[in-house]
């Protein structure tokens, strides 16, 4: 199992849903969050002076997916959230030890 955590432009969260719904995906986390990358946030935001560092706001999303699943879904997050302009955002992919349903009990890729 793998945790997938894809730092997106927040419009861009409904088209993600959507296209991680299509390739199966059951359950997401997302978080608000604030955060910068190669460019400092400075040519994404319109005041501050030029050099300031800005954190921009972003949608973090998360998914815990069976390992077999993440080309699928990293395609079906790079294809929805891409704009082809800076800050686009990043995906991540880690390991999961495990994972359980509280409800039932199961665990592994059952309780996914
Ligand atoms: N190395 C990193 N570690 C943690 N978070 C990151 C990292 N790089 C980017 N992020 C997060 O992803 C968001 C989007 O990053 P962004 O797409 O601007 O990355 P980039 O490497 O600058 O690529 P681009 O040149 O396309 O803008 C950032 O605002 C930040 O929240
Ligand atoms: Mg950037």
């Amino acid at each position: 199992m793998k945790l997938v955590t894809a730092i997106i432009k927040p419009f861009k969260l409904d088209d993600v849903r959507e296209a991680l719904g299509d390739v199966g995906v059951q359950g997401l986390t997302i978080t608000e969050v604030r955060g910068f990358g190669r460019q400092k946030g400075q040519t994404e935001i319109y005041r501050g002076a030029e050099y300031n560092i800005s954190f921009v706001a972003k949608i973090k999303v998360e998914a815990a997916v069976p390992a077999a699943r993440v080309p699928d879904v990293i395609e079906a997050i790079s294809q929805a959230a891409r704009t082809g302009r800076i800050g686009d955002g990043k995906i991540v992919v880690t390991s999961l030890e495990q994972v359980i349903r509280i409800r039932t009990g199961e665990s592994g890729e059952g309780a996914l």
